[in-house]
């Protein structure tokens, strides 16, 4: 009995040495390359041999420490194995080659030969549909272990981001959207070790970017649309049906208006060019041929403000739709921008709807150091009397954390007051009439001057009263011309 049990004992002491502790269990998928890495004590002298299934079936390959290598001449084989040292090679892993392999090192340096064995498991992972999809198909993906395992390995399918979403017995489904696309990743676990089959999925959707776009009179305007170039390439042998641009304009402070305009389509026949339906001093991005299907101007204008959409049409409906909102920031001068020194203004600073609460409005004054303005991120500046300081250009830009969306500038023009109409008539008459009095007096005095000379010029050279009645009629006659002279010319002067 005692010799019994030590004779079982020294059994499975023997099995448990010539068959290694545990099998290392490889998955693998039809198709991979799988090296098989020994790790053999190192004796000087040593020749190793690997088989498949069992100790009796032929080689597969050998090697020895002098370098020298075989590899079996088995037609099931031969195509796929080589020997790197003293590790297995399968490349390009067939249906037939899934199971058990043996290595063996013999060394007389060893008191009996080493063995290691391995498993290569088959791993299936198959991906529905197999081709690109677009957002809101349905995608499914299973992943699982071709055989009955003692112990069943576990399966869990990673995102494209790399965070686990629900499995079960291996299979996946979601309805992708254009985050999912990328590699998924199959993690196979077994005694606590993992491994991970990576599989691609891809879905067409437009690269990342703002849904909302801030412009200005005074800085450039770019509506965002692209796909990833790669994508573009698949997504152009699919039955493409139409790529588009609509606008959807937008009142200040209105609703977006329902009426689309068409700006452009894209004409598909290679190459790629756009047809311009709306002209709105668009240009379309020139890599088109890359997927970048994006608008651009130098400058906005007021009427940029409203919807764009981006849109490709496939046949049998589906619709890959991207939707870029524009704002216009704008700084509004009330009652102008050309004001009289003392006058009262208002300035606001915007884009006519209220802003997200992330973007901040900072007002940027005319660098004067008498302007000083009490709140430089109010949509509203009042300013209760301008002075000479305020004219120059006031600019209001539109910040998001730490980007600059857009700004906007005004230039406000500050004059003297101006003289009143009336005021203008009056004192213009007033000098007028002045002048003309001065003008009169000046004339009566000459003339009287005149005459007095010339009387006494007559009193002294002729003693004859005849003479001198004839001179009193004269006098006489003078002095009416002079009466009359009065009304005449007080009526020419307030005319
Ligand atoms: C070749 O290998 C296959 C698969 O291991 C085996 O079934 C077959 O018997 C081998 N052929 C010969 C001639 O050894
Ligand atoms: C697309 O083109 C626009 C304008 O030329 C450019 O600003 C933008 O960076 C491009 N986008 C991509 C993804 O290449
Ligand atoms: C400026 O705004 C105030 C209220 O904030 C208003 O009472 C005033 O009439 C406005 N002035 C002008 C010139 O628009």
């Amino acid at each position: 009995m005692k010799s019994l049990i030590q004779s079982t004992f020294i059994l499975i002491a023997v099995l448990a040495s010539t068959m290694g502790a545990e099998d290392v269990i490889r998955f693998a998928q039809v198709g991979e390359t799988v090296k098989l890495v020994p790790q053999p004590p190192n004796p000087q002298r040593h020749y190793v041999i690997w088989h498949f299934h069992d100790l009796n079936s032929p080689y597969l390959g050998s090697a020895n420490s002098f370098g020298g290598k075989t590899i079996s001449e088995n037609e099931s084989w031969k195509k796929w194995l080589s020997m790197e040292g003293y590790s297995l090679v399968i490349s390009n892993i067939q249906e037939a080659h899934f199971g058990k392999f043996i290595f063996k090192m013999t060394s007389s340096d060893l008191q009996s030969p080493f063995f290691q064995t391995f498993r290569i498991i088959k791993v299936d992972v198959t991906m529905k549909p197999p081709s690109l999809l677009l957002p809101e198909d349905s995608l499914s993906l299973t992943c699982t272990v071709g055989v009955q395992m003692p112990n069943k390995p576990s399966i869990q399918w990673l995102n494209a981001q790399g965070q686990k979403v629900t499995t079960r017995n291996g299979l996946h489904t979601s309805r992708v959207t254009g985050q999912d696309n990328g590699q998924w990743t199959c993690v196979v676990t077994s005694n606590n070790k993992e491994q991970k089959i990576p599989v691609s999925v891809k879905v067409a959707d437009f690269s990342p970017a703002p849904s909302h776009k801030y412009t200005s009179t005074s800085s450039s305007l770019s509506i965002p649309c692209s796909i990833l170039s790669n994508i573009w390439e698949q997504l152009k042998t699919k039955d493409i049906e139409e790529v588009k641009w609509d606008f959807f304009p937008q009142a200040f402070s209105g609703p977006v208006s329902r009426d689309g305009q068409k700006l452009f389509s894209l004409s598909l026949e290679d190459p790629l060019t756009w047809k311009k339906d709306q002209n709105r001093g668009l240009s379309p991005a020139p890599d088109v041929k890359n997927g970048n299907l994006s608008l651009t101007r130098i400058r906005g204008k007021e009427n940029d403000r409203g919807s764009y959409e981006c849109s490709i049409k496939f046949k049998g409906g589906k619709i890959l739709k991207r939707t870029v909102h524009v704002d216009v920031l704008q700084i509004i001068a009330s009652p102008g921008t050309e004001m009289i020194l003392g006058q009262m203004v208002n300035l606001s600073c915007t884009t006519g709807s209220p802003l997200p609460s992330d973007v901040q409005l900072k007002w940027f004054p005319p660098e004067k150091p008498s302007v000083s303005i009490p709140d430089h991120h109010s949509a509203r500046l009042t300013i209760p009397e301008v002075g000479s300081g305020h004219s120059g250009k006031w600019r209001c830009e539109l910040w998001q954390s730490n980007i600059r969306l857009t700004s906007a500038v005004v230039k406000l023009s500050i004059v003297e007051p101006k003289m009143n109409v009336w005021m203008v008539v009056i004192i213009c008459s007033t000098a007028v009439i002045i002048i003309l009095l001065v003008v009169v007096a000046v004339s009566i005095r000459r003339r009287r001057q005149r005459r007095m000379r010339h009387l006494r010029h007559q009193v002294c050279q002729s003693p004859n009263p005849k003479d001198s009645t004839e001179h009193n009629t004269t006098v006489s006659r003078g002095h009416g011309n002079q009466l009359n002279l009065y009304p005449k010319e007080m009526n020419s002067s307030v005319i």
